[in-house]
């Protein structure tokens, strides 16, 4: 019970399809393990809706909302009736990215619609939805945001908008801790690696017509680590402890969750 009596707002609860889980379903099912009242925010309701019902029926408790971050209103409106509903919002986890389905691509066929939409989902979205979540933290005097960048910052990741955009929300994360650490609200990111997860796996399965299997073993040769990807429940669980106030004393840092892929050099 790591987060007992804690609030916790995880956006992009839902997941693309594929068999394994995602790292916002697992999230959010780790955290209500752990004792917190869980909002799911997703684009679609059906998707917040199905991790919600999981979480339901695992006996925590979680309530469905629908906003897409590209659209403060709706995200505005989202944290608003979480916030009637918990009393209040102890940690934000910021999940929702977008690579290849988001039309990124190599500089060469790059277009402005594949970076105003990347960067609108993966940076913009985020940055709006702190400013509407950031008030009530820092009138309450506490709180944790974990963001999600990913490995792609530090490694060599061929799409543009990704990397450029995940680099972005290193930045942010490490502004928002030294500018809210007098408030109590701590800000911390974390760099996923190569993860089995649909939205890493299926996608590109489906993209490249290739079979689950051939994506998983090129992934999973790549992995220092037992040269296995990690999976969402290894994401959750480092996610746990920064929102945790285990990590009461632990602001601005970014922590890969990679299995040893950042120093795999030369
Ligand atoms: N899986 C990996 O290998 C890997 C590696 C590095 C980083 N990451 C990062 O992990 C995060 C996602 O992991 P996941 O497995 O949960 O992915 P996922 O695609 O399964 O889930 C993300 C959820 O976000 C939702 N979403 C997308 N756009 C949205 C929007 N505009 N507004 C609201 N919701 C929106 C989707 O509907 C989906 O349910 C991303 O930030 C990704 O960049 C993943």
């Amino acid at each position: 019970m790591r987060l007992k009596n804690k609030t916790a707002m995880i956006v992009g609860a839902g997941q693309s399809p594929g068999e394994t889980v995602g790292n916002g379903r697992a999230v959010c099912l780790l955290f209500s393990r752990e004792g917190a009242e869980i909002a799911c925010v997703d684009r679609t309701l059906e998707a917040a809706e199905e991790t919600a019902e999981i979480v339901r029926a695992e006996g925590g408790k979680a309530t469905a909302y629908a906003a897409d971050i590209t659209i403060e209103r709706e995200i505005e409106e989202a944290v608003r009736a979480a916030q009637e509903k918990m009393g209040g919002i102890d940690i934000l986890h910021n999940n929702v990215g977008v690579s290849i389905a988001g039309g990124d691509s190599v500089i060469e066929t790059f277009t402005e619609e594949a970076f105003d939409n990347v960067f609108a989902i993966n940076l913009r979205g985020m940055v709006m939805t702190v400013k509407h979540v950031l008030p009530g933290m820092r009138k309450r005097k506490t709180g944790s945001i974990v963001n999600i960048s990913s490995m792609a910052v530090l490694d060599m990741y061929p799409y543009v908008a990704y990397k450029a955009s995940k680099a972005g929300v290193v930045a942010f994360t490490e502004q928002l801790a030294y500018q809210n650490a007098a408030f109590g609200v701590r800000a911390n990111v974390i760099l996923p690696g190569l993860m089995d997860t649909p939205m890493a796996v299926d996608t590109r399965a489906r993209e490249w017509q290739k079979s689950r299997e051939e994506v998983v073993a090129e992934r999973n040769a790549r992995v220092p680590l037992g040269a296995k990807m990690g999976t969402g429940w290894d994401v959750a669980y480092a996610a746990l402890y920064l929102a945790s106030d285990e990590a009461k004393f632990v602001t601005g840092v970014t922590l890969p969750v990679d299995g040893g892929a950042s120093v795999k050099r030369g």
